[in-house]
């Protein structure tokens, strides 16, 4: 659980202290600092944002660099991040790799945009299981990173006047490595995600409808031979055309896409992807992740609201924002109010 956390020069915040209990509640008017908050909670404790790539927009304008900082578990983690540098520390040590930083917490953001991931382009998809898939396998981001790496240079390569064919085939090796391993890493993930998709969705529709995922894989059967076959074609379009890039995944409702599904069912759908994650995450590490819910209930009826509110896994750490929260049932959580960058709790912390 986190139990505090600090932020300097973090988007709106300028500076800002907290405590947190085990369900914490933001409210707040538009454009104060919801969604910043619950970022800077996933960005230290993933070094990802869940909204950007590039966690240089988070640094507050006109400022040289953020700080994070936050007790998680009683362990004390920082993150800083400036135009040239970052840096990591654990319990005051500093990390030169992410990779025991990263073994500590793992998180889940609900937005009230994950609709798009069921509705909008395939890459939305491939974030969505990329994210997911950082927090099990602790080689899949350096393996995206190479895959990324020798995608780019073999593009550059193809993107030249007289494209040389030997030094585009140099490529292939790292890409095939790389992409192979991805492209398994996804398949696993898919498969390990299904049940507990299908049984969040019955759940919150309680209907006998089914949802079920599949991998598409853009790679082909054999990703080796699919890039060989594709070569011609990478030469006339100019770039890299099969590959884990080009990975969907691909989900039906009672065997059918979701694309003509109705708004309700589609939101359902993508609660549905965000629940199968916290449950995997909660097998994987034993215990649940913490979850980042961003003002994703104002879609819902009011007994949908408190309903969803109740089917959040018990015992994981929860961060609700909304605008209004009238129609909450009281409850354990802890209430804050937020308004220009300013966090002030409206209860007491616990203890
Ligand atoms: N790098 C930055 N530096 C300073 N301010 C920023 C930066 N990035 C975003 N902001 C500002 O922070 C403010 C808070 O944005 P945020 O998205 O967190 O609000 P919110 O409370 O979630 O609003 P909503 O209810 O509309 O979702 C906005 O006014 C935004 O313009
Ligand atoms: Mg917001």
């Amino acid at each position: 659980m986190l139990e505090k956390l600090k932020l300097r020069n973090f988007r709106c915040f300028e500076a800002l202290d907290a405590e947190f209990a085990s369900t914490n509640v933001i409210r707040g008017p538009n454009a104060q600092g919801k969604t910043s908050l619950l970022e800077a909670i996933c960005v230290l404790l993933r070094l990802q944002s869940p909204r950007v790539s590039s966690l240089a927009a988070a640094i507050r304008h006109e400022q040289k660099g953020f700080v994070l900082d936050g007790l998680f578990d009683a362990r004390h983690m920082q993150f800083y991040l400036g135009a040239a540098r970052r840096k990591l520390a654990l319990d005051s040590v500093e990390q030169k790799s992410a990779s025991e930083y990263l073994k500590i917490g793992r998180a889940v953001y609900f937005s009230n945009r994950d609709v798009e991931i069921v509705r909008g382009p395939a890459d939305l998809r491939r974030k969505f299981l990329d994210f997911a898939a950082f927090q099990v396998d602790s080689a899949y981001r350096s393996q995206l990173r190479s895959y990324e790496k020798a995608l780019r240079s073999r593009n550059l390569l193809l993107k030249e006047p007289r494209p040389n064919r030997r030094q585009i085939a140099a490529f292939d090796g790292p890409l095939v490595a790389a992409g192979d391993y991805i492209t398994a890493a996804r398949t696993r993930l898919i498969a390990a995600l299904q049940p507990f998709a299908e049984e969040a969705h019955k759940d919150i529709t309680r209907s006998a409808e089914t949802l079920s995922l599949a991998h598409r894989r853009g790679g082909g059967a054999d990703f080796r031979r699919t890039l060989e076959a594709a070569t011609g074609e990478d030469l006339r379009l100019r770039q890299t055309t099969a590959g884990p890039h080009r990975d969907d995944l691909h989900l039906l409702l009672n065997g059918r896409s979701p694309e003509i599904a109705s708004e309700g069912q589609q939101r359902t759908i993508a609660l549905a992807l965000r629940l199968a994650v916290c449950a995997l995450l909660a097998e994987h590490a034993g215990r649940p992740p913490l979850l980042l819910i961003d003002d994703v209930f104002g879609e819902l009826d009011f007994e949908r609201r408190n309903a969803l509110l109740k089917r959040l896994p018990a015992g994981s750490q929860k961060f609700i924002t909304a605008t209004d929260i009238a129609w909450m049932a009281p409850g354990e959580a802890r209430l804050f109010h937020l308004a220009a960058g300013r966090l002030a709790a409206l209860t007491k912390p616990p203890g």
